[in-house]
């Protein structure tokens, strides 16, 4: 088979489209995703020439910083925090002349007003065709204030004009379900659903998108995909790391909001659902939306069965921690999806800190062979079932684990490996998920992005899981070291169904 050459083409590359031109307004751009993320994905779009020529990017925030001022704290931000080696001074030239700044608060008026005159005179003549793209690049505290300016100041219009407006919202979206229904409300008082672009970086990593490819573009597997070859499913989200100097954040959130809540439901979605009718982005967000309305209700009496929490050793002593603390730093579950494919089929999700490997990936276990035909109970005992893995990060790839005979004069089965790995199959790393993303919002795609009723959704299953903890709180937390794969109580929930987790 021939190696597809390299993933940086020096050119555009082959099918791929412009954006269109367009204003990219990052709100809070003097803060920490600015720098680490948006700057550095939108320097990498322009090297492939996917930025458009008549293009702006407008930092708003409280610095005083001049339009060259901003520029130097961006390319120092890009020099630091971009996947390519250093700043091409050339193209970093070309990309510079596009920059811009706009001090203020978002409290005040006058921001704004400083701000519509900045885009009038950089879409003079009709440049960038009147389209924006504002990004809340702040905390949610100030979505209210500054989308309710916005729209004051006219810098919103409404959809199905010639120019567009869209609104990129950074997660959380809300910490609830009454939160998230009062964000959406809130958003759904200034912009069309079409215009609003809920931004999940995880829907942007190339191999969460892989898992709909690997699924519809290869017939062979997905008449294996349901509930009479699959025996159960695990996803699991594991990090080495600890919450670090995130513990303030981190206290109110927990593992059930910050991962199981988006990411693991993202990726059991895009797992279990239903062919699409077509590639459109509702016809995919519709059919994910259905997985998440077939998820089994959790209840008072399943709670405890069904979901196991854990908290790290040493997570009370991290900076912003209570010394009391039960907020969950490693949740595993049990989740079934009540519709006709998966029936009685078990996902297993677990999430975690500082556990022993950095992992994230998506197991299907296949079911067992049906009758020993090798007239040797040992050697049919010692056979595995299938096992097909999606590995999400890192080392990105696909594996295929099934038996052989071991080479020899004897009859005996072991287990091999079929392995495919990114970076061997297509020679270099895969772009960031927020290239990407900025890129599929300038061009009106919102595929990969969530929308209100998914979150919503999502929010109403976990909501009463969240509620009995808050009414039971977890006992003897700490209960898990740092480096193991979690409590105890982890194991027993998977124990009780007479399996194990997958070793990693
Ligand atoms: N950082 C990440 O990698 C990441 C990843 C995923 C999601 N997010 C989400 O993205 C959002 C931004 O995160 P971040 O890490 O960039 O936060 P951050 O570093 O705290 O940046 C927020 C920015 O907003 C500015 N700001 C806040 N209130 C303001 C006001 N009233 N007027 C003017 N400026 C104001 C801050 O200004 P000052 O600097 O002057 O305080 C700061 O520049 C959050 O919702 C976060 O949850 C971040």
């Amino acid at each position: 088979m021939t190696k597809i050459e390299a993933f940086r083409p020096a050119a555009m590359p082959v099918g791929a489209r412009e954006a269109p031109p367009c204003a990219f307004v990052a709100f809070g751009a003097p803060g920490d995703l600015t720098r680490r993320k948006l700057m550095p994905a939108l320097y990498n779009l322009t090297l492939p020439g996917l930025l458009p020529e008549r293009f702006a990017a407008v930092g708003v925030g409280r610095r005083a910083w001049s339009d060259e001022a901003f520029r130097g704290e961006m390319e120092r931000a890009v020099g630091e925090f971009s996947r390519t080696d250093g700043v091409d001074p050339e193209v970093w030239h070309g990309f510079a002349a596009k920059l811009a700044f706009v001090e203020g608060d978002f409290e005040a008026p006058a921001t704004y007003s400083s701000l519509a005159r900045k885009l009038d005179a950089l879409d003079r003549d009709g440049a960038l065709g009147g389209n924006r793209l504002f990004y809340l690049a702040t905390p949610p505290s100030e979505f209210p204030v500054i989308l309710q300016r916005l729209k004051a100041e006219g810098l919103i219009q409404p959809p199905g004009g010639e120019a567009w407006t869209r609104v990129i919202v950074e997660k959380p979206f809300g910490r609830d379900l009454e939160s998230a229904r009062a964000l959406n409300a809130l958003l759904a008082h200034v912009l069309d659903e079409s215009q609003t672009f809920r931004i999940d970086h995880y829907l942007g990593k190339e191999t969460v998108q892989n898992i709909l490819v690997f699924r519809f573009a290869n017939s062979m597997f997905e008449p294996l995909w349901n509930r009479k070859y699959v025996d159960h499913v695990e996803i699991t989200a594991a990090e080495t790391v600890g919450v670090g100097t995130r513990g303030r954040f981190y206290e109110e959130t927990g593992v059930l909001r910050d991962i199981v809540q988006n990411h693991l439901l993202e990726v059991l979605a895009l797992t279990a659902m239903e062919p699409p009718t077509t590639g459109g982005a509702e016809d995919i967000r519709g059919e994910k939306l259905k997985v998440l309305h077939a998820l089994r209700v959790p209840w008072d009496d399943t709670i405890p069965r069904d979901v196991a929490l854990g908290q790290y050793r040493g997570y009370r002593d991290e900076p912003g921690v209570a010394r009391d603390s039960v907020t969950p730093t490693f949740a595993a579950l049990r989740v079934f999806v009540d519709n006709w494919r998966w029936q009685g089929v078990p996902f297993y999700l677990r999430a975690g800190k500082r556990l022993a490997k950095r992992v994230t990936e998506v197991a299907l276990h296949m079911q067992t062979i049906p009758l020993c035909l090798f007239g040797r109970q040992d050697v049919c005992e010692r056979t595995e079932p299938n096992v097909l893995t999606l590995r999400i990060q890192p080392d990105e790839g696909i594996q295929l684990q099934f038996a052989s005979k071991i080479p020899g004069h004897d009859l005996a089965v072991g287990s091999v490996l079929m392995d495919m790995k990114y970076t061997e199959a297509f020679g270099g790393e895969p772009p960031e998920a927020y290239e990407r993303l900025l890129l599929d919002a300038m061009r009106g795609d919102a595929t990969l992005f969530s929308r209100r009723d998914a979150v919503e959704a999502s929010w109403t299953w976990i909501t009463p899981v969240l509620d009995y903890f808050q009414r039971n709180p977890p006992q003897g937390f700490p209960d898990y070291e740092p480096g193991s794969w979690g409590p105890e109580s982890c194991d027993d929930l998977v124990r009780r169904d007479r399996r194990t987790w997958r070793t990693l």
